[in-house]
């Protein structure tokens, strides 16, 4: 059974390239032989992952991920089944919410996700992808 679930947090410590190379490196690997897609949106102070696949698969790796030292004040915001994935193709897409990135401002003006509705972040997600701000996290 697939399902989809989409998690935030809070980084420990700065995000920095390195950090994020790391994860996504680890993340592309796992994923693409568990048959895990998905997306990362990080930055401004947030973790914001969707995780699809198979639902025992993707229960034990949010249990690994929500070990993770790396982030903190995991609350999750968002699982269900689905039939079809909105990630096919994806080992783990990234999407950086940097602060200097005029075009990501826009996408997410003063947005804060702590505050919002699963369906709302989701939402916000489909937008920053459609509007191509996703790239492919290969090594
Ligand atoms: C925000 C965030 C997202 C992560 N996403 C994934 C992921 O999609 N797949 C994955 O295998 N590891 C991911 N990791 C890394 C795992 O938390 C963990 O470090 C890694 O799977 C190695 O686990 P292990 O040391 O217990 O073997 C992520 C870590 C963080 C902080």
């Amino acid at each position: 059974m697939l399902i989809r679930l989409i998690y935030l947090s809070r980084p420990v410590g700065p995000q920095t390239v390195a950090r994020t190379d790391s994860i996504l490196r680890k993340a592309h690997a796992w994923n693409t032989e568990n048959d895990i897609t998905g997306m990362l949106c990080e930055g401004q102070g947030v973790y914001l992952q969707a995780l699809e696949g198979d639902r025992n698969r993707v229960t034990s790796l949010y249990a690994r991920i929500h070990a993770d030292p790396r982030h903190k004040e995991l609350e999750l915001l968002h699982c269900e089944s689905i039939v079809e994935r909105r990630y096919r193709g994806w080992s783990m897409a990234h999407v950086s919410l940097s602060d200097v990135d005029p075009q990501t401002k826009i996408a997410w003006p003063e947005f804060d996700p702590y505050s919002a509705s699963g369906a709302l972040v989701m939402a916000r997600i489909d937008a920053l992808v459609a509007c191509g701000r996703a790239v492919r996290a290969t090594p």
